[in-house]
């Protein structure tokens, strides 16, 4: 990971199959966790077969395929030779980030469309029924016009207010749906060695959630498969925060809580990066025993951290304010004994590093 913020001539490092358990990595805003995060994952691509997906909302993780002038030949070979699949949001040039809704399941459908089985009967019902009308031909939300026409041309009270409730939300409009294309869910099954989910081009507010509970809710329906693969969510509180604000929302942080109480087993781990340790849901802390503490300033964060990890001596998180950019502090399964640590270089290519504030000449 780099070397012992004390000790410049000593590595630290992490013992790779102890990824099979969740790791909670969290400091405060330009503390340097993305940085890390790409070191790490880095250093799992080159050291390790364990497939990578990441749900990067900043388009932070789009280069990883790309080596800085800087790297050594041999390490920039490696990476090279790497099989990682970029699908993109924020750029339209490159493979797109495509989800199938059609291929969600069913209480996953009724929350992109906000019905609820109880308060909206009638509607969910004919949504229940009609998952073989919705595919339309090519197994994919159907093309806008031949499905509201069909619905509307029903007598039945459902079906109308169904297609007026599609039209509201507008959301045959999304760019997300794979309309007959490749979705993400088709590549992530493939497994390659990374798999970066470039989440934050859309331009409806549901559209990045939607995309990262389709690629959940995919991988939790085959988890009886137990093909491993780290599951990295940078900025978490997006995905699993403690308190829903959508049903969309509500729909992910239920499977977030499932992964992490029950995905181990069929490996299915999480990497999860946030701000503040109160910004994800609980129960899905709960379930951490890995930690990357970066620097965070608020004794209440570090209380809840030390609740958490009471395995890492208090003195020690007592420290996280004084840290510099780039200093870590590492405990838990993954190391074998909590340390101190000075990050090492990138060898890839950060997507959205700092804007510099334009100064005089
Ligand atoms: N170890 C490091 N060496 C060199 N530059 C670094 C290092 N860590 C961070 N930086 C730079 O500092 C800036 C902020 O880092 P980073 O984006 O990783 O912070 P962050 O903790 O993820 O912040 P946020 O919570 O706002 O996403 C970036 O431009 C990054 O390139
Ligand atoms: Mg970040």
């Amino acid at each position: 990971m780099g070397s012992h913020r004390d000790d410049a001539t000593s590595d630290v490092v992490l013992s790779a199959h102890k990824f099979n358990r969740h790791t909670f990595w969290c400091g405060q805003s330009g503390s340097g966790k993305t940085y890390a995060l790409g070191v790490v994952l880095e250093q799992l691509l080159l050291n390790t077969r364990l497939p990578l997906l990441i749900l990067d909302p900043n388009a932070d993780f789009t280069r990883l395929p790309e080596t800085r002038d800087t790297t050594d030949p041999e390490l920039a070979a490696a990476i090279a030779a790497s099989d990682i699949q970029v699908l993109h949001s924020t750029r339209r040039d490159l493979p797109q980030l495509r989800a199938r809704f059609t291929d969600l399941p069913l209480t996953a459908k009724a929350a992109v469309l906000q019905l609820d089985p109880i308060a909206d009967a009638d509607e969910y019902n004919v949504l229940l029924h009609a998952d073989a009308t919705l595919s339309g031909g090519a197994g994919d939300t159907p093309d806008q016009s031949t499905y509201i026409s069909a619905l509307r041309a029903s007598d039945d009270p459902g079906h109308q207010r169904l297609a007026k409730r599609i039209e509201n939300l507008q959301v045959l409009d999304w760019d997300l749906w794979a309309r007959g294309e490749v979705a993400a869910t088709d590549i992530i099954d493939e497994r390659p060695q990374a798999t970066v989910l470039d989440l934050g081009g859309f331009a409806h507010p549901a559209e990045p959630k939607v995309a990262a509970l389709s690629a959940l809710e995919h991988l939790w329906a085959r988890r009886e498969e137990r093909r491993p693969v780290l599951i990295v969510i940078d900025e978490a509180h997006n995905i699993c925060p403690p308190v829903a604000t959508s049903a969309v929302e509500q729909a992910l942080i239920d499977r977030v809580v499932q992964i992490a109480a029950e995905g181990r087993k069929f490996g299915l781990w999480l990497l999860l990066s946030t701000q503040r340790p109160t910004k994800i849901h609980p129960n899905v802390l709960s379930q951490c025993d890995n930690l990357c503490l970066m620097r965070m300033n608020a004794p209440r964060d570090l209380a809840e951290l030390a609740d958490t990890f009471g395995f890492v001596g208090e003195h020690m998180l007592a420290e996280s304010p004084e840290f510099r950019q780039g200093e870590a502090l590492f405990a838990g399964g993954f190391i074998t004994t909590p340390t101190f640590t000075r990050m090492g270089g990138r060898i890839t290519e950060e997507g959205g590093a700092d804007v510099g504030v334009p100064l005089l000449a």
